[in-house]
């Protein structure tokens, strides 16, 4: 047992959580409610307390940089008077009894396939893509029985914090909990403080910040909105493949090793069904041929974006003429700008369907796929964060700007557009 303390002054809702504290737990606590400060320092008197020197704890936040603002300084004040000296490049603090904690961004989750974990936070789960929770941290808590939390506020059903609360609510295993804590129930916020959020956020900001509203459309988010529609018409179900119809795969090649984002669709008049979506990292053009080769279907035609053109280092060849080379159909996605793309992916969401088993990742992106947010200025910038939604997202916009049968005609090529005002771009779109 360490002889090393940190004391916290937990607030009456706070420790309520700590004195029920669960295996699993999701926290959808109002902004500010003090969710990251509880969990983390939660996390940090554990690995504290723990009698094992191979002790690891990690915290997630959607990407790298959340991370090291929201929590990142939590942790280095609490640790330094223990003559901790935090690895700020790494993220990274590591304890007198040999206990560890890192911080990491949801972007980079695959780095933590095949580690082990004793205690886990997902803050702000609805921007972190639950294929990080399925596929990589809930098997790496397996050996040591380790814990989870989720937390956040709500961003509409389409993720995993919404997953992860219904999960935790279904009240059948006492390892699982949840709360759910409006402004009006924790009483800490200034009555003046509400009063002013309530004139400056609108409405559906409100509600979704402070009132913890599940049905609050997503501010920011481009297609959130459009996407709810398409769950609640039942345009997210069984898709399959049929052999009638060609198939086609759109993706963003991304910048050498990056995140390469696979969207395989079929059109059937003014359908356009997604039957599957793969992202790989940092596979070679050859390798992801050979892959294709071994699916149940054959890729008729592959839609590139604008780097196609882009000669690769080591064979002088473009990315376009190494598709070619390797038998691939090419089609040249055109560049109508990002707005404009934007615009074409929302209208066209209504004809979209969904097959409910692969398309997970690809929904939450397009969910998430959202407008940065200025602080300072309360106001959504018009450029898109750019996070692990993004490239899924950039796929599943050349998917439906590039799509054979759209008539985007060339004289409209050099029109960019500079609004996302749907009036303008009326009729362009077959
Ligand atoms: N128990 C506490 N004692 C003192 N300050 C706290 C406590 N809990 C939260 N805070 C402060 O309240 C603010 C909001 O906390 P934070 O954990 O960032 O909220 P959330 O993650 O819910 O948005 C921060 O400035 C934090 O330092
Ligand atoms: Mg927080």
């Amino acid at each position: 047992m360490s002889s090393y303390r940190v004391h916290f002054n937990l607030r009456p809702h706070q420790l309520a959580a700590y004195e029920a504290e669960t295996r699993f737990e999701c926290r959808v606590w109002h902004r500010r409610a003090g969710k990251t400060f509880h969990t983390m320092g939660r996390m940090l008197a554990r690995a504290l307390q723990t009698g094992r020197s191979d002790w690891q704890g990690f915290y997630l936040a959607p990407t790298r940089v959340q991370a090291k603002n929201i929590a990142w300084s939590y942790l280095t004040r609490w640790v330094r008077p223990l003559g901790v000296q935090p690895n700020e490049s790494e993220l990274k603090v590591v304890l007198p009894n040999g206990a560890k904690i890192q911080l990491l961004g949801g972007e980079q989750y695959d780095s933590l396939r095949g580690l082990y974990m004793d205690d886990v936070t997902l803050d702000e789960a609805a921007l972190i893509p639950s294929a990080a929770w399925t596929q990589v941290i809930s098997p790496a808590l397996a050996d040591r029985k380790g814990r989870a939390t989720f937390m956040g506020t709500p961003m509409g059903r389409m993720n995993l914090l919404f997953d992860m609360w219904e999960e935790c609510g279904l009240g059948e295993d006492p390892e699982f909990s949840r709360s759910l804590l409006t402004y009006q129930d924790t009483n800490i916020l200034d009555p003046k403080e509400i009063a002013r959020m309530r004139r400056t956020m609108i409405e559906a900001e409100f509600n979704q910040e402070l009132l913890c509203s599940w049905d609050a459309a997503m501010p920011g988010s481009y297609w959130g909105r459009a996407m709810a529609k398409a769950d609640a018409e039942g345009r997210v179900t069984s898709v399959k493949y049929d052999h009638q119809l060609p198939v086609y795969v759109a993706l963003d090649l991304g910048i050498s090793q990056g995140a390469m984002p696979c969207v395989y669709f079929q059109l059937a008049g003014t359908e356009i069904r997604i039957i599957d979506h793969e992202t790989f990292e940092g596979t070679s053009i050859p390798d992801l041929v050979k892959h294709w080769q071994k699916k149940p279907y054959p890729i008729a035609t592959v839609l590139l974006p604008h780097d196609r053109k882009v000669r690769e280092l080591g064979t002088g060849k473009t990315r376009e003429e190494t598709f070619r080379s390797l038998g691939c159909t090419v089609r040249a996605v055109p560049d109508v700008g990002l707005d404009e793309g934007i615009s074409q992916v929302e209208r066209a969401i209504p004809n979209m369907w969904f097959d409910r088993d692969n398309t997970k990742m690809l929904r939450e992106a397009m969910v998430a796929f959202r407008s940065e947010y200025d602080e300072v200025k309360r106001v959504h910038r018009l450029t898109p964060v750019h996070d692990w939604a993004r490239h899924i997202a950039d796929a599943v916009r050349y998917m439906v700007v590039g799509r054979p049968g759209t008539s985007f005609q060339k004289q409209n090529r050099n029109t960019r557009a500079s609004s996302r005002d749907h009036s303008r771009y009326g009729g362009l779109v077959a």
